[in-house]
C-alpha cells in the first residue's frame, strides 16, 4: 500500500543523494568538502546515508519520472513539487540527512542548506504523510537503539548534526527531537527502551526552555530525566568538536543535573528575597513532584520532598501535604 511505496521512493532517492555527493563533481566540491570542513568522517557520512540535492531544478524529478515513479507519490514524499503545473525537486542544492524509522527504513529526509543564506530557511524537513509523522519521530533512534538498551541510558539532543556527530565521537546513544518541544509520544517511544533520559540542550535562554517544556511530560510517563546544559553559545555537535571526545564525556559526566532540583535552583536564584516568588517556587516545584505518580517511584518522590524542602528552606511536612494535595 502507500506506505510502501513511501519506503520504497525514499529508499531509491537516498541512493541518487548519496551518489551526487561521493561521484558528481558539483557534490564533491560543494557538499562533501562541506561536511569535510565540519570534520564529518566518510565513514560516518555512510552510515547515516548522508546525501547531496543538487542544483538543477529537476536533477531528481526527472529520474524519478524516467524510472516510472507514481507523481503522486512523488509529491507525497515531499522531494518532488508541483510549482505551476511542473514537477520539480524541493530540495536543491542542500545536504540531505535520511530519517529511518525503528527497522531502518527511511520515513523522510532533513535538507539542510550549505552554508548561510539570507531568505531561506536552514532545514526543509519532509511534510507529514503516511510514513512521516513528527510528532512520533525522534532522529537516530534506529542508530541509537542498541546502545540505549547497553548504557540504559538516552540522550536528547536538538539537531540531525548533534546526532551525526556524537555518534563519530564513539556516542551512539543519542537521539534528536528535531528542535521542536517533545511530545508524548516520543517519550512513549523513549521510554521503551529506557527509564533514564538525560536532556542535551543549549545553555542558552531558548534551549533552557525547551529543556523545562518538556519537563513535566516526561514526569507523567515516568521517565527519570536529568540535564546538561551545553555552554558558550555551542550545541553538542560544535562542543564535541572544540573539546573532543574524552573532554566531551567528562563535561557530560560532571554537569548532569536532576531537572527538578535543577528547576528549583533556577526559580531560587531568580527570586532572591522576593517572598512572593519564593511561594511560586513552592508551588511550582510541589507540582512537577506531584506528577511523580507512578506507585513504584515512591522512594524517588520522597527524596524529592527531601531535597526540595532543604533547598526551599521549609518545613518537609508541610511540602509533603502541599504534594499530596496536587496528587490527584
Ligand atoms: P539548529 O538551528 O540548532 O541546527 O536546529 P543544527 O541542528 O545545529 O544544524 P547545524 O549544526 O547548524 O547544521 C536544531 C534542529 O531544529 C530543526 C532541525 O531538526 C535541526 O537539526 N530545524 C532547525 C528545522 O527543522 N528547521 C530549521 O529551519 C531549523
Ligand atoms: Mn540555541
Ligand atoms: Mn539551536
Ligand atoms: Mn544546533
Ligand atoms: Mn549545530
Amino acid at each position: 500500500q502507500t506506505a510502501d511505496s513511501l519506503h520504497i521512493i525514499n529508499a531509491f532517492a537516498q541512493q541518487f543523494f548519496s551518489k551526487q555527493l561521493f561521484e558528481s563533481e558539483e557534490g564533491q566540491a560543494i557538499a562533501l568538502s562541506y561536511l569535510k570542513e565540519r570534520g564529518f568522517r566518510e565513514d560516518i557520512i555512510h552510515k547515516f546515508q548522508i546525501g547531496y540535492s543538487p542544483r538543477q531544478r529537476d536533477a531528481f524529478t526527472s529520474e524519478a519520472l524516467r524510472q516510472q515513479y507514481n507523481p503522486e507519490l512523488l509529491t507525497k514524499t515531499g522531494i518532488v513539487a508541483e510549482r505551476n503545473g511542473e514537477l520539480m525537486d524541493n530540495y536543491r542544492e542542500r545536504i540531505i540527512f535520511p530519517v529511518h524509522n525503528n527497522t531502518g527504513k527511511i520515513i523522510g529526509f532533513g535538507a539542510r542548506i550549505i552554508g548561510k543564506k539570507e531568505n531561506a530557511p536552514k532545514y526543509i524537513n519532509t511534510p507529514e504523510n503516511e510514513v512521516y509523522v513528527k510528532s512520533k519521530i525522534l532522529y537516530g533512534t534506529y542508530f541509537a537503539r542498541q546502545s540505549i538498551d547497553k548504557n540504559d541510558e538516552c540522550l536528547l539532543v536538538e539537531g540531525y548534526t548533534d546526532v551525526v556527530s556524537l555518534h563519530q565521537a564513539g556516542i551512539e546513544n543519542v537521539v534528536a527531537s528535531g528542535g521542536t518541544s517533545l511530545t508524548q509520544d516520543q517519550l512513549r517511544l523513549i521510554k521503551k527502551y529506557t527509564n533514564n533520559l538525560t536532556i542535551l540542550y543549549d545553555g542558552d535562554a531558548a534551549g533552557v526552555k525547551a529543556a523545562m517544556r518538556g519537563l513535566d511530560l516526561a514526569l507523567e510517563e515516568g521517565l527519570n530525566v536529568r540535564l546538561v546544559l551545553i555552554p558558550d553559545n555551542e550545541d553538542p555537535d560544535s562542543y564535541v568538536n572544540k573539546v573532543g571526545a574524552a573532554g566531551f564525556n567528562e563535561f557530560i559526566r560532571n554537569n548532569k543535573k536532576d531537572v527538578i532540583l535543577f528547576q528549583l535552583e533556577v526559580m531560587l536564584k531568580d527570586a532572591g528575597n522576593d517572598s512572593t516568588k519564593k511561594a511560586a517556587a513552592v508551588n511550582t516545584i510541589a507540582e512537577s513532584i506531584s506528577r511523580i505518580n507512578k506507585v513504584e517511584d515512591f522512594t524517588r518522590k520522597q527524596d524529592y520532598i527531601k531535597k526540595s524542602a532543604e533547598l526551599l528552606k521549609i518545613d518537609e511536612a508541610g511540602l509533603l501535604t502541599l504534594v499530596n494535595k496536587l496528587t490527584s
